[in-house]
């Protein structure tokens, strides 16, 4: 948690941006595993921590931009609570930590907002995302929960994103203490990157490491010899040697803030010719990308300059052919490199992203993509001092997909599709970082991670 005076700034600037009405935040509460004393982790929703600070459930607040108050509705804990879950210092006192002065029971958080609407005074609310927060709100807002996303406040998330967006030195210093527990996190993991281990011994030290520094983990983690499919969360497979393990973990600090980080690592800790190839190409991109990074920037541009060194890198090693440019404005390296470079990072992983992915990455100035690859792109701001983004370009052999685009005969002039044939079993490859805007350029958070192939197979024989 932040000093008191910190979130009395943020709230003064929101009420002022939305400049008239309530604005109102429901904590998340506790979610149920499998019957509802046996909970998941607790986490706190980002924009009530954003603005309120207090981790914890059963609470409620309000800012109401007409009167220029905040108030925070929540219930003292009785005895049976503090009996079996400890004591908690009276709400009033915990609303002191964050500049909070007015205190009132939750049941008067619902009793306010119906009264405001009643009167006809806009209530402005954020999207819900969690279904017992959706199911309150309609209750409360008497709106069908299928209508809440679409009437949520784009005043509310607008002033949200334009605050949150860019960090403050104390923001940023939270992200990088994960970073370096993501550090400690990498170590490990290339040392145990061996054959005949399964990948859940490498996320459960991952993991263990993140919660023996008093962390979590920022997400469910992929640490996947199958790095070919993005969004793998099964850690069941036997390392064997010729595969790339790829790791993507983050770790969450106890104000919330995340890391998110990935490297790609040989079982058995040397890069075999083909592995090696591959990676140097994605290495490339990535650097050429962090290079990149500077204000006035759009990011979206050094997407597509990272596009093209790959795909001249794939050109290189037999697997496109044609105009590099023009195979990217084609779209056809999305065969290869079919997500976007990065996203912002902050108190979520993917920052802001319950506010709609395009209120976050794009604003007004710059429309999303259709077209495959570049339509995944997250963040395509214009850069400024302050931003926090990752920068993951990966390369991955999806033979699933090669075999349909060979099938289509797509991008036929850009693709070697005999060649790309033969690295069907190659699986993926991928690098992130996370890196600060700065005034002048760029800076990458965090101590360094062992990345280029020299210092990956000496961090893996260490
Ligand atoms: N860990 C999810 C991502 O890198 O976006
Ligand atoms: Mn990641
Ligand atoms: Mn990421």
């Amino acid at each position: 948690m932040f000093k008191a005076a910190t979130y009395v700034e943020r709230r003064k600037l929101l009420r002022k941006s939305v400049g008239s009405g309530l604005m109102i935040f429901l904590a998340n509460e506790e979610s149920p595993m499998n019957y509802p004393a046996n909970t998941y982790h607790y986490r706190q929703d980002s924009s009530f921590l954003y603005f309120f600070g207090l981790s914890s459930p059963g609470l409620a607040a309000i800012a109401d931009a007409d009167d220029g108050t905040d108030t925070l509705y929540g219930d003292d804990i009785g005895i049976e609570d503090i009996i079996w879950m400890g004591n908690l210092p009276k709400l009033k006192d915990r609303a002191l930590e964050v500049g909070v002065r007015k205190v009132a029971p939750r049941a008067a958080f619902d009793e306010t907002v119906r009264q405001a609407l009643a009167a006809g005074r806009t209530v402005h609310f954020l999207p819900p995302y969690r279904p017992d927060n959706k199911i309150a709100l309609a209750g409360l807002l008497g709106l069908p929960v299928g209508e809440l996303k679409a009437k949520a406040s784009g005043a509310f998330i607008k002033a949200s994103v334009d605050q949150r967006i860019l960090k403050t030195k104390e923001e940023v210093r939270e992200i990088e203490s994960a970073v370096a527990v993501s550090h400690e996190m990498y170590h490990s993991a290339m040392k145990l990157a061996k054959p005949g281990r399964y990948e859940y011994q490498i996320s459960g030290a991952m993991e263990g490491i993140a919660l023996a520094y008093g962390m979590h983990l920022a997400f469910p983690p992929i640490v996947t010899i199958n790095g070919q499919t993005l969004h793998m969360h099964a850690h069941d497979n036997l390392l064997a040697r010729g595969r790339l393990l790829v790791l993507d973990c983050g770790a969450e600090a106890p104000s919330g803030y995340a890391s998110d980080i990935t490297r790609s690592v040989p079982v058995g800790g040397r890069f075999n010719a083909r592995q090696k190839s591959v990676y140097e190409i994605v290495l490339a991109g990535q650097e050429s990308a962090i290079k990149a990074i500077k204000p006035g920037v759009n990011f979206k541009d050094i997407h597509l300059q990272t596009a093209r060194v790959m795909a001249a890198g794939l050109k290189d090693l037999g697997l496109m052919k044609g105009d590099p440019a023009e195979a990217v404005a084609a779209g056809a390296h999305a065969l290869f490199f079919p997500h976007g470079l990065g996203h912002n990072l902050g108190l979520d992983v993917h920052d802001m992203e319950d506010y709609g992915e395009n209120n976050v990455g794009y604003g007004e100035k710059v429309e999303r993509s259709a077209q495959f690859g570049l339509a995944y792109l997250r963040m395509a701001r214009e850069l400024k001092p302050g931003h926090v983004l990752t920068v993951e370009p990966g390369l991955y052999f999806i033979p699933a997909l090669v075999a349909l685009w060979k099938k289509e005969k797509k991008h036929k002039d850009f693709i070697a599709y005999d060649a790309v044939e033969q690295f069907l079993d190659f699986g993926g490859a991928r690098i992130e970082d996370d890196v600060l805007v700065t005034e002048k350029g760029r800076r990458v958070l965090g101590p360094p991670i062992p990345k280029t192939v020299a210092d990956i197979e000496k961090a893996c024989r260490s």
